[in-house]
């Protein structure tokens, strides 16, 4: 089966970047993409959501090669849920993808795989993509337990999903002792978690999804280490965060895609 799948390089701003700074950032990172680079990869930013807004407007009047992103959302479509934001709320600003289930907010927000399979339900409900990040601890990859660990996760996160949701879907494989360390999986090592996650996919849902899900690498890539990573016959891009924060940066590692013309 020919294997069609488009990289994407995904920015995670995280807590960073109020939306003056945002608009600046994704200004410069416009002018620093060069065609070839937007032929060869999407590319999508995720800002916070206080600058969601900012940057759809800017995205939409200069009508840049850029696909925004966010970095959560709640379930329900309304109602009484404090401080939350829903998936249509998103959909409404032009949001294509949606981050569901990233480290930080399983570990310090306390979500679990049943939390993260409704968010990526509701993403998918409101026409738009989840990003589904899974990932093992350092204690985990330690006690040779990775595999174990993102099978559980994947399953549970895509738990009921129809094989052509699951085949349209972005997982994303960031290992927790990867994010924000500087220290990153050898691209050997990410391949061999990143085909798993492809299997995975390809036995419960079909060869057809396996083939066309995209899984993207994340944990401290950055222009050095990209074209490694992103060279790996199973990953298909990247989710950045710090790098990703810097346009020169970001730039350089959708530059890294293989392929670009
Ligand atoms: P860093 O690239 O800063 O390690 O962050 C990775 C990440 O968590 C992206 O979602």
């Amino acid at each position: 089966m020919p294997e069609v799948r488009k990289p994407l390089i995904s920015g995670n701003w995280k807590m960073n970047h109020n939306h003056l700074e945002a608009i600046q950032v994704v200004q410069k990172l416009s002018y620093r993409l060069k065609a070839g680079d937007t032929a060869a990869a999407d590319v999508s930013v995720h800002p916070a959501f206080t600058a969601l807004r900012s940057v759809q407007t800017v995205i939409d009047a200069d009508e840049l090669p850029i696909l925004l992103g966010a970095q959560n959302c709640h379930w329900e479509t309304s109602g009484a849920f404090t401080g939350e934001v829903s998936p249509t709320m998103l959909a409404k600003l032009g949001v294509r993808y949606v981050i569901v289930g990233h480290s930080e907010r399983r570990q310090l927000m306390g979500e679990d795989d049943a939390t993260v399979n409704r968010k990526a339900r509701a993403v998918l409900a409101a026409a738009m993509t989840p990003i589904v990040c899974v990932g093992e601890t350092l204690e985990e990859r330690e006690a040779d337990r990775t595999d174990e660990v993102v099978t559980r996760q994947l399953t549970g996160s895509l738990d009921g999903l129809k094989a052509d949701q699951v085949g349209a879907l972005v997982v994303a494989y960031e290992p927790v002792w990867a994010i924000g360390t500087g220290r990153n999986a050898t691209p050997e090592d990410a391949q061999a978690v990143c085909a798993t996650l492809r299997g995975l996919v390809a036995g419960r849902w079909g060869e057809q999804a396996g083939a066309t899900v995209r899984i993207q690498y994340g944990g401290s890539v950055n222009p050095g280490n990209a074209a490694d990573i992103l060279a790996q016959r199973d990953i298909d891009g990247a989710l950045v965060g710090g790098a990703s924060l810097d346009p020169d940066q970001f730039a350089a590692v959708v530059a890294s895609v293989p392929g670009r013309r």
